[in-house]
């Protein structure tokens, strides 16, 4: 495996060989000076994680920086030349030091993710629609990194308020390995659809306020979700993160959706 430098402007640049000479102070004596990848050593503070989502534990560098690292392994090159290229044109991302293989090293963010705001109380359910809305709208306006047909767009399909962070500097979107390009639309509908999952799901904890925050989400997003929703449903069905009973329920997820646009259209 190599160590890949990101192509990244300003202070970015020249973090990853800082992070890899901290990592050698810190080997023991006798160890080859000479790590065999960066993910390896990348230094820590605790081997125990600060957080661990489906798919990736969160590790503390230090203060200002934490380590993402996939458990399975892969490759975060896509995903971090993603959030350096939104992140450089003003969308709120964590700022990106070096990605090796599994592991982004990554701007350490303070404050919960929405999700937990809203489980605590601490925000209301119109503005977390409003914010969530307004983080689509905007990461929408970007002109496409790849693509010169001006309609598409970076979309971020996984955009849900587990993955953004209430940070000091405002709201902040992490988790951008299914990022890709194409119609805003389908984009929209992705983040209305997870929603939809949990408004529809066997929690009546949450699922009652996940059908308020999709009826206060639709009644904001720009655009026409209904198109993008069959695509939606075909990629919410091929994510191997989703339970059996939670794709049996993906159509119902969808009904949901069409019935709340069309009772917002008639009210
Ligand atoms: N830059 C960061 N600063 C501080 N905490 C972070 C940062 N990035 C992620 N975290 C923490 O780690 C958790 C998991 O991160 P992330 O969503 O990227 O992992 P994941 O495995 O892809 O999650 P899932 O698939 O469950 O959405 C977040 O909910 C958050 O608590
Ligand atoms: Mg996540």
């Amino acid at each position: 495996m190599t160590c890949r430098r990101i192509p990244s402007e300003g202070p970015a640049r020249g973090a990853l060989s800082r992070v890899v000479s901290a990592a050698r102070r810190q080997l023991p004596p006798g160890h080859s000076p000479r790590p065999a990848t960066a993910a390896r050593v990348t230094p820590v503070t605790s081997p125990l994680p600060l957080a661990s989502g489906r798919t990736a534990d969160v590790f503390a560098v230090d203060d200002n920086r934490v380590l993402r690292r996939y458990r399975d392994g892969g490759d975060v090159a896509a995903e971090a030349a993603v959030m350096i290229y939104v992140g450089g044109r003003g969308f709120p991302v964590p700022r990106v030091f070096s990605a090796s293989g599994p592991d982004i090293v990554m701007e350490r963010l303070d404050g919960p993710t929405m999700l937990d705001a809203l489980l605590a109380g601490d925000l209301d359910i119109p503005a977390a629609a409003e914010m969530l809305a307004d983080l689509l709208a905007r990461l929408h306006e970007l002109p496409a990194r790849l693509a010169r047909d001006p309609a598409v767009r970076v979309l971020h399909l996984d955009l849900h308020p587990g993955n953004i962070l209430l940070s000091s500097r405002g709201p902040v979107v992490i988790d951008w390995p299914n990022a890709v390009e194409g119609p805003p639309d389908l984009d929209i509908a992705l983040s209305a659809l997870i929603l939809a999952e949990v408004a529809v799901s066997d929690r009546p904890e949450v699922a009652s306020a996940a059908r308020m925050l999709l009826t206060e989400f639709l009644a904001r997003a720009d655009g026409d979700l209904l198109r993008g929703l069959e695509r939606a449903v075909a990629i919410r069905r091929a994510n191997p993160t989703l339970s059996a009973e939670e794709i049996d329920r993906l159509a119902v997820a969808a009904a949901l959706i069409g019935d709340v646009i069309a009772a917002g259209s008639t009210a």
